[in-house]
């Protein structure tokens, strides 16, 4: 990212502040940061802690002379891979969408060719407002992609959306913008990861060593690439994603409902280790060791979350990708799943490479109804990378 040249507009709210972070997190990566504070973004954050942060000049004038004879609005806006705008307040989305150009913010905005993200912050009122709603919906229409906002409490002591988005989240969407734009902007996804937990008594489980990296690696992806994503997940201990809405589930059963309220979805991604059976009956109290010896466990089978949802109807997503862990004849062995599950991927990976199961890497092959493609060993991180790439492809 060491190139990517960002123009961040800081608008007048008080989560203004958060810009800041933004600033911090985006020259850690490498990129470069130019900012523009408005005269409103003044009141709530200082051009000096901004400029520190950005290690750049902050410009706020429309007709400084110093200002236009080094960097005139139109190079300014000319001058970025990215306009982001961070918080949006209501005023500056209201001047962007009806093209309104009166300080240097709002003249750049329409000055540019270059592709803009709106992060808008503002109190729910003023958010929910029909005004507000005919802006942003004119927005989107012009190619204005949004992040957030959020919904919680506000600074105003209300409750409700307009909360600006977190800034890990915002740097999130910038890099998926930076890297190639966000192709799945608008589409919905649902990702399974983790293990199940099945209770044998309030204290006993069954489950499985599946670590989760997978799935949260290709939660992360898509969300980076723009689209809404739910991840419905077993206990793992590892942190949700940025921008993923993750909802925790234990037993199969539960993860098959969590699956089912998600729904609709664009794209299905089942890579969760879902334990095959359950105790019959779980029970309740805790289990004592006797003079009968060990219970003896009966264990009926688990519903199929990846074969329910391929077959559910008009429900079904458009595109669902199911997992394969195989050990021998992987290529035979993930073909029949694709048949037996009704999917349209299966993502088969090899579990008797060493450092694959629970490790940093995979070797995996994807495998359609017509086609079967051998990948290259990669990083989990790098694999979910491209799956998420294939999947925009296949919906675009
Ligand atoms: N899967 C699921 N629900 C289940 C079992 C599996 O959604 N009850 C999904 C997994 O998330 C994965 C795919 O089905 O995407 C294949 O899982 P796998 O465990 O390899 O298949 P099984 O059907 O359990 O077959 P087997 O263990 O006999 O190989």
């Amino acid at each position: 990212m060491s190139e990517k040249r960002v123009l961040l507009i800081v608008g007048g709210g008080i989560a203004a502040y958060k810009a800041l972070e933004l600033t911090r997190l985006l020259r850690k990566a490498g990129v470069a940061v130019r900012p523009i504070l408005t005269k409103a973004g003044a009141e709530f954050v200082t051009p000096l802690s901004l400029s520190a942060l950005a290690e750049d000049k902050v410009y706020s004038e429309l007709f400084s002379l110093t200002d236009e004879a080094e960097m005139g609005h139109i190079e300014l806006s000319r001058s970025a891979d990215l306009i982001v705008v961070a918080p949006a307040t209501a005023d500056l989305m209201a001047k962007a969408a009806t093209g309104r150009a009166d300080d240097l913010a709002s003249t750049t905005l329409l000055a540019t060719d270059t592709p803009i993200l709106m992060a808008p912050a503002m109190n729910v009122r003023m958010w929910e407002h029909p005004a507000t709603k005919r802006n942003l919906a004119q927005l989107k229409a012009d190619g204005v992609a949004f992040v957030g906002p959020d919904e919680g409490a506000m600074a105003c002591g209300e409750y409700g959306e307009g909360r600006l988005a977190e800034p890990l989240v915002i740097f999130e969407a910038v890099m998926g913008m930076l890297s190639g734009g966000r192709p799945l902007a608008g589409k919905r996804a649902l990702v399974t990861a983790g293990p199940t937990v099945e209770a044998i008594d309030p204290v006993r489980l069954l489950t499985n060593r599946s670590s989760g990296k997978q799935g949260y690696a290709i939660a992360r992806s898509l969300a980076q690439l723009g689209a809404e994503v739910t991840l419905v997940s077993g206990p793992t201990g590892l942190p949700a994603p940025a921008g993923v809405k993750r909802v925790d589930v234990e037993s199969a059963r539960d993860m098959l409902a969590a699956c089912q309220s998600a729904l609709p979805a664009d794209v299905a991604v089942f890579v969760a280790a879902v334990a095959d059976w359950r105790p019959d009956e779980a029970f309740g109290i805790k289990l004592k060791k006797g003079k009968d010896g060990p219970p003896a466990l009966h264990l009926v089978e688990n519903p199929d979350i990846l074969a329910t949802l391929a077959a559910s109807g008009p429900q079904r997503p458009t595109l669902v990708v199911g997992f394969a862990a195989e050990t021998n004849d992987v290529e035979d062995h993930a073909r029949a799943k694709l048949a037996r599950k009704g999917c349209d991927w299966i993502i088969a990976n090899d579990v008797s490479q060493p450092g694959v199961m629970g490790g940093e890497e995979n070797a995996v092959l994807l495998i359609s109804k017509t086609d079967t493609e051998r990948w290259e060993r990669a990083s989990k991180d790098a694999v979910a990378r491209q799956i998420a790439d294939r999947i925009a492809k296949a919906l675009s």
